[in-house]
């Protein structure tokens, strides 16, 4: 949520805000800005240039402004406190407008800080919690003179989640940076320091960076980094390289992100099961638990958000079949404030593909607290789900750029899949020859998924034109194909903004049945498993009262024509991983049906990629 960046240097920090902002969008743009320090023959100033809407439109802005600067901080919003808006896009600034900060997260005490602030003589520009920081800065500035000194002190009085950068006109060149709860890495290039809540931002000029933790603060200046803890004692903490480059968060040549990155997942297939069938055996190391402890469990929870919790819901039909241990998915945001039953034998999956989302954290949080073991599995190396976790597979899928999450999903799926078949193979309730043979199944569903791109498009196309116009569409299947209709439901509203539901196939004459006139779209996930024939009785339901029919259906299926409209196929593949090759068409699909409604697929409204409020 929200993106900062920050350059000290002796390059045109404008252009290195503007990059690395770019790259962040995918954070939020609801609005942007950047504060850049000019110095003239007297003083130094922080300019401040904000602007509603994407960084393109900043970036016109600053086209027409004379700016030299060589320090800076940057950020791309997404709206929490008060509404997408100029005064309450950042930076924010001090009352003498000499102090600017960038800030991520979010100031739970803001309104009582704010009301103390205002009545010491503070004047607030805008409804943001963020200002609360810039006033609190100012004063210990008053007081200080040390731009480090007074964030470290303003830090003291917030109570909430953190990433933030300063600058003061009256410590040119310098940039004080502090953590809690909010992403922050930090580096040192060619040309100078840099800070960004993200790596992406800055990977094209370094790629040896610190991660800051919570509690640690951060001087940049253009000539160096030094780092401090809480008490202001200098600490070294140590510096990650990162080899990914920046090709592998480009389109390389696809019209979007999301196509790039659903064209990706048979390599995401193959990538996270290497090394895991190791002499015969399935291994994962990285679990953190011995295996008489993987013995020991009696209950799993499958905790995460969005697409991620349609992970656990496919999780849980393959946990519970394989290895015949109850497993329960509940939304992380439902599971915190509850009161669940959690006991030492208890395995808690937290899915996340950002690793931050700040619901997930907590339900992990409450869960260890309780005495359960937590396993993550997430797509970002060292991210706080990563951290927080006893055991953590990654997920292999590379940086995920568009916000609708694709190849992440199939990532998550193939690791939960992993983890299924390890409890099974733990409880003895498959055999190691069975796991192996699976095992090599899961990994043919990559070249299935080839298999869709390469004949499926055209079906896929007519599918699109047949539900573009429709104001609603019901995404229906039985077992496996209803876990899957979340998936393509979500996908659908959340980049097409045409309204979608995902129903179990027997519940539609419960309710829904009822939506369904002539030309309602009905899609639905019918491949041949044990739930055919009922979820064609079903579908036989829906075409009686006009429905539109699409069916995701196993390749040589030709009787499914019947009642179908339009049918994509999938190749024939085992009930237990047809999740991996149903849930791509409907990606597909929605994508082509939001495009047709001119939607941009890769940044659709109100979402943000990485959700670190609750
Ligand atoms: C946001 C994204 C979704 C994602 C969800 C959970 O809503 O737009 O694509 O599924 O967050 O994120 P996580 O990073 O925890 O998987």
């Amino acid at each position: 949520m929200c993106g900062i960046v920050g350059y000290t240097g002796t390059e045109a920090a404008k252009d290195i805000l503007i990059s690395g902002l770019k790259r962040l969008e995918y954070r939020g743009y609801d609005s942007a800005g950047v504060a850049l320090e000019r110095t003239s023959a007297h003083e130094t100033v922080v300019d401040v240039i904000r602007r509603v809407g994407k960084v393109a439109g900043l970036e016109s802005e600053l086209a027409n402004v004379d700016a030299e600067a060589a320090c800076g901080i940057g950020h791309t919003r997404w709206a929490t406190h008060g509404r997408p808006s100029t005064v309450n896009a950042h930076p924010h600034v001090s009352c003498d407008g000499r102090i600017a900060i960038v800030h991520n997260g979010i100031i739970e005490n803001f309104a009582e800080l704010r009301s103390e602030l205002e009545g010491r003589g503070h004047t607030f520009a805008s409804e943001t919690d963020t200002e609360v920081f810039a006033h609190l800065i100012e004063e210990a500035y008053a007081r200080e003179h040390d731009l480090l000194g007074a964030l470290r002190e303003a830090c003291t009085h917030v109570v909430g989640a953190y990433g933030i950068a300063a600058v003061c006109a009256d410590e040119p060149g310098v940039i004080a940076v502090a953590r809690k709860d909010s992403p922050i890495i930090i580096g040192r290039g060619e040309h100078g320091s840099y800070v960004a809540s993200d790596m992406i931002a800055v990977i094209d000029s370094t790629r040896d960076v610190v991660v800051l933790e919570d509690g640690q603060f951060a001087r940049l200046t253009p000539e160096g980094i030094s780092y401090t803890d809480a008490q202001g004692e200098p600490i070294e903490p140590p510096v990650t390289h990162v080899d990914w480059n920046i090709d592998m968060a480009e389109k390389a040549g696809y019209p979007d992100f999301m196509l790039k990155e659903i064209c990706e997942q048979p390599r995401v297939v193959r990538d996270t099961l290497v090394g895991r069938m190791t002499g015969g055996e399935l291994s994962i190391d990285e679990l953190g638990l011995s295996l008489e402890e993987l013995n020991l469990i009696d209950r799993v929870y499958v905790i995460a958000c969005g697409t991620s919790y349609h992970a656990g819901l496919i999780a849980k039909n393959l946990i519970e079949m394989w290895a015949r241990i109850p497993c329960e998915v509940e939304a992380a945001s439902e599971f915190r404030y509850r009161d669940p039953i959690i006991t030492p034998s208890t395995l808690v999956v937290a899915v996340s593909q950002s690793g931050e989302t700040a619901d997930t954290l907590a339900a992990i949080r409450d869960a260890r607290i309780k005495g359960a073991k937590v396993f993550g599995i997430t797509n970002v190396v060292g991210s706080p789900v990563a951290r927080e976790s006893d055991g953590v597979i990654y997920t292999k899928a590379n940086k995920e750029i568009a916000v609708a999450s694709t190849k992440s999903f199939i990532g998550q799926v193939v690791s939960l899949t992993l983890l299924a078949l390890l409890l099974a193979q733990v409880k003895y309730r498959l055999t190691v020859g069975q796991v192996r043979m699976l095992f090599r199944e899961l990994g043919d569903t990559a070249e299935q998924i080839q298999w869709i791109f390469e004949t499926q498009k055209d079906a896929i196309h007519e599918a699109a034109l047949a539900c573009k116009d429709a104001h609603s569409a019901l995404f229906v299947g039985r077992g496996m194909g209803a876990a899957i209709a979340n998936e393509g439901a979500l996908k659908l509203k959340e980049i097409s903004y045409l309204h979608a539901e995902a129903y179990a196939a027997g519940e539609m004459k419960h309710g829904p049945i009822a939506l369904i006139d002539p030309g309602f779209p009905v899609i639905a996930i019918a491949t041949k498993s044990p739930v055919y024939d009922k979820t064609v009785s079903n579908l036989k339901e829906c075409e009686a009262r006009g429905a539109k029919i699409i069916v995701v259906a196993t390749e040589g299926d030709e009787d499914i024509r019947e009642i179908a409209d339009h049918v994509i196929y999938i190749p024939r593949v085992r009930d237990a991983f047809c999740a991996i090759t149903a849930t791509v068409p409907l990606q597909l699909l929605a994508r082509e049906v939001a495009l047709m409604r001119g939607c941009d697929v890769d940044q659709p409204r109100n979402l943000a990629k990485s959700v670190t409020v609750e």
